[in-house]
């Protein structure tokens, strides 16, 4: 038999339920209300007094609850870190995609053990701070065996992978980078595809040109893969035009945008992703949210969790930095972290709370979803649901 729970007093309940959502009430909000799960869903919503009995009860005692965070962007199989370079950064020294190849060979030299621990341990730090859905790149590994090694672990411990071989050009192409593409596109992928679900490139000056980049996506889209791109992050570029020609589930980072950009987001079906870690940690200007939203683009926010460039698991302070510095409201902001980033992985039992929905529930200490942004740095989470499973406390 399923057991069924009732989490009842929660002062604020953030839904993104479509049924529940007007121009009044972006993020479908129930007061006082209860949520019941069977197993891994949710089986019903609404006013707290109302709640049906059910096997278990959690009093919320008036603290707010919203979906787990979708963090749909974040490079977690690599080994090793990068603090000095951060120290050097904040001293004046510029972010270069260069000290990628330091990740490449410290993750190179580790055991898969090291590895997948090293990924469990971050997935682990995200869930005690609400997150309950994280996307993970390959990209540090950039040959045959170490791109289809970090797919194989990552897809060990979640089901949105993806392919990024073409994070730079391996150090041993650096005189071929057309070698390095045919790799990429023929045998590397060939040994990725069957572990991944995306397939991503970084379209930047640096790294992979906008016929480099198309090669990239269109074989990967060839082997079933569904495209996302880094586009846009450290200057303008064809990135995001490409990303929604493509039809890819998102354009990542969208930093530097042209009005064309704005416009080609906004009208197809490529979700903007921001990830504000990213210029934070490079002492960047970040990418302007309120652009995107007034033309109608649909927003997300991820950490974008990365040794290099945002050694960050935090989706709260995303949800900060972008109501501080990015123009979004605090609706906005949580909605881009939690309904954004499942839009961004094309999944709808995720981002939500509402009768269907996959059971993934962040309780805060705190009376709202606005504190999140409001008590910056406080770590808020009280609880979090995966699934159905209480996996914090
Ligand atoms: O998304 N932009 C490319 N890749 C990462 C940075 C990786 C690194 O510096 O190690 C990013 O910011
Ligand atoms: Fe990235």
């Amino acid at each position: 038999m399923t057991v069924s729970t009732a989490v009842t007093g929660i002062g604020s309940l953030v839904t993104n339920d479509p049924s529940l959502m007007s121009a009044d009430n972006p993020l479908g909000l129930v007061p006082d209300a209860a949520v019941v799960i069977e197993g891994d869903r949710v089986v019903w919503t609404g006013a707290s007094s109302k709640a049906p009995t059910t096997d278990n009860r959690v009093d919320a005692g008036g603290r707010a609850l919203l979906p787990g965070f979708v963090d749909s962007h974040a490079h977690l199989v690599f080994a090793g870190d990068r603090a000095a370079e951060f120290a050097a950064r904040m001293s004046g020294r510029p972010y270069g995609a260069g000290g990628i190849r330091t990740t490449v060979a410290a993750t190179r030299a580790a055991s898969d053990d090291e590895l997948a621990g090293n990924l469990a341990r971050l997935l682990a730090e995200a869930r005690r701070q609400g997150t309950t859905t994280v996307e993970v790149k390959s990209g540090y590994g950039l040959t045959v065996h170490d791109e289809a090694r970090a797919l194989r672990i990552a897809a060990r411990q979640t089901p949105e992978t993806t392919y990024l071989g073409a994070h730079v050009v391996a150090p041993e192409f650096a005189d071929d980078p057309a070698g390095y593409v045919a790799l990429v596109t023929g045998p590397m992928l060939d040994a990725c595809a069957p572990h991944a679900r995306w397939v991503d490139v970084f379209c930047e000056r640096g790294a992979f040109d906008a016929d480099q980049a198309r090669a990239v996506l269109e074989a990967g889209v060839a082997r079933g893969l569904t495209p996302r791109v880094h586009a846009n992050q450290l200057g303008p570029g064809p990135g995001v035009q490409l990303a929604v020609e493509l039809g890819a589930a998102s354009a990542d980072h969208c930093t530097h945008l042209t009005d064309a950009d704005v416009d080609a987001l906004a009208g197809g079906g490529t979700v903007a992703t921001l990830l504000p870690g990213a210029e934070f940690s490079t002492r960047a200007v970040y990418p302007d949210a309120r652009r995107l939203l007034d033309a109608g683009a649909t927003v997300a926010l991820s950490t974008d969790c990365n040794p290099g460039s945002s050694y960050t698991s935090s989706m709260a302070f995303c949800v900060a930095v972008a109501v501080r510095d990015m123009g979004m409201s605090p609706d906005e902001a949580v909605r881009a972290a939690t309904l954004g980033g499942a839009r961004a992985l094309r999944r709808s039992d995720v981002g939500t709370v509402a009768p269907g929905a996959r059971a993934d529930l962040h309780l805060l200490d705190a009376p709202t979803h606005l504190h999140l942004a409001y008590r910056p740095g406080v770590p808020l989470t009280a609880a979090v649901w995966q699934a159905g499973e209480r996996v914090r406390p």
